[in-house]
Order: structure tokens, then sequence, then C-alpha cells
């Protein structure tokens, strides 16, 4: 059995005074939720966010890393650097990295093994934009962005990572997908990772659901069976949205 996880990515919000009060009311009010819960935060202020955490469940994430452990990359925040913030999960490829900071597949491969080797979780994004959707290329986009994942990584590399399918088109647009078309993806992702490390890797495997989730169509998607999880953005900004997430059996 998969568990389910549901994750929030603060993106370029909250100065550090306003990300420990959303961690603290996440913290009080996530007790006695079905699944795991993450949040993500932005990088100033990872550790004040460790620490309002600290002997609870909820785990913290970084959004990107370099996959480089140290050197001349002006900007830049390295795996070892998130570990000793005792951070210890990332998101990496995201559509917003890949969209605006020129990310590539085989760039986010390579962070995907970075992290690995540096016992972080990589929340690994794949998504299709508008465009490849109405031109009947979702399949080849996603094949193709999993499987470069995939290429750069063991069997037993490959059951640490969670996937998150995030279609760029339904992200920060309230247009979310509906439970089959994400459905029909997740599965696609999984019979992907079946065919490259074997269906106990592909059963074991987490894979999440980004773009406009919200507390009134959180239940759909989560009933789906390939479903096991999600990524949210706007609505994990405020406790009240995010806690109803976490809480997604009572919707
Ligand atoms: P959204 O963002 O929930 O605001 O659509 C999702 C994401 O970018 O992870």
């Amino acid at each position: 059995m998969r568990r389910a996880l549901i994750a929030g990515n603060w993106k370029m919000y909250k100065t550090t005074s306003e990300a420990v009060a959303l961690a603290s009311e996440i913290k009080k009010g996530a007790a006695g939720a079905p699944s795991d819960v993450l949040i993500a935060p932005p990088f100033t202020a990872l550790a004040p966010v460790v620490s309002v955490l600290e002997g609870t469940s909820i785990a913290v994430a970084a959004q990107n890393m370099h996959f480089e452990k140290e050197g001349a990359f002006t900007g830049e925040v390295s795996a070892p650097m998130l570990k000793d913030l005792k951070v210890a999960n990332v998101i990496l490829g995201h559509s917003e990295r890949r969209q605006y900071f020129a990310e590539t597949d085989e760039g986010v491969a390579r962070k995907t093994k970075a992290a690995l080797d540096n016992e972080i979780m990589p929340i690994s994004c794949v998504g299709e934009t508008l465009a490849e959707r109405e031109s009947g290329k979702t399949m080849d986009v996603i094949g193709r962005q999993v499987n470069t994942i995939l290429k750069a990584l063991t069997i037993a590399e490959s059951t640490r990572i969670v996937i998150a399918y995030e279609p760029v088109w339904a992200i920060g647009t309230g247009k979310v997908a509906t439970p089959e078309q994400a459905q029909e993806v997740h599965a696609f992702i999984r019979q992907c990772i079946a065919k490259f490390h074997g269906a106990q890797v592909a059963d074991a495997l987490r894979i999440l659901y980004g773009g406009s989730v919200k507390p009134d169509n959180v239940k759909g998607l989560m009933s789906q069976t390939d479903i096991d999880g999600a990524l949210v953005g706007g609505a994990s900004l405020k406790a009240d949205s995010f806690l109803n997430l976490v809480h997604y059996d009572k919707q």
C-alpha cells in the first residue's frame, strides 16, 4: 500500500515571520491526517520552519537544488547544504523551473540522482503544456520526461523517489485536470516505471497530482487508483485551505 502524501509548495511567497506563522498553524491542525504531510518554503525560511516542525511528522522540502556538492555557482544551493539544515526532501524540475529557468530533462535527472546520493528524497516533476496536450503529444512528453529520470537511477534508487504529474495548463490557472484525465496520465507513468524497473518498483512509487488542487476537488482526485497525493501551490498558502487538503478524507 502506498501512503498518500499532501505537499505544499509555497513558491516565492512568505517572509520568514510569515512562514513561521503558517508552519505553526499547520503543525497544530495536521494531527490525525490520513496522509504524510510536507511543506516546501522558500530557501530563506527553511531553517526556521525546520525548527518549528521539529519533533512532528511534517516534512520540509526545498524547492530546488544544484546537482554539484559545491562550487562556483553563484546563487545556487547544494544537497549537503540542505542536509545541514535537516531538510530531507526537495522538489525538482517544477514546470516553473523548466519554463523560466531553462531546466532540461537531463538536468532534472541529474539533480534527482544527486538528491538520492545525499539521502534527500526528490519529488521530481513532469507535465505537458497546453499546446502539447492539444496536439496529442501528452504521453510522448511525459514518457520522455519520466524515462530520462529513470535512466539516471538504479532500481533501488527508483524506489526512493516521488514523481509529481503537473500539467502546465492546470498550474495556477484554476483549470484542474479531471480525475479521469489525471488518472490516465498517472497510470501511464506507472507503466513507464514498470517497463523500466519492474512492477514492484512501479507499485511502490508514489505519484502526486499537481495543478489547481483545492478542497472542493481533492477528494475526486484522491479517489483515483494511481493518484497517491497532491502537490499544491495556491491552496497551500493559507492554513485553513491547506489543512482541508491534508484532511481530504473529511471533504
Ligand atoms: P497550484 O500550483 O496549486 O497553484 O496550481 C501547483 C504547483 O505549481 O505545484
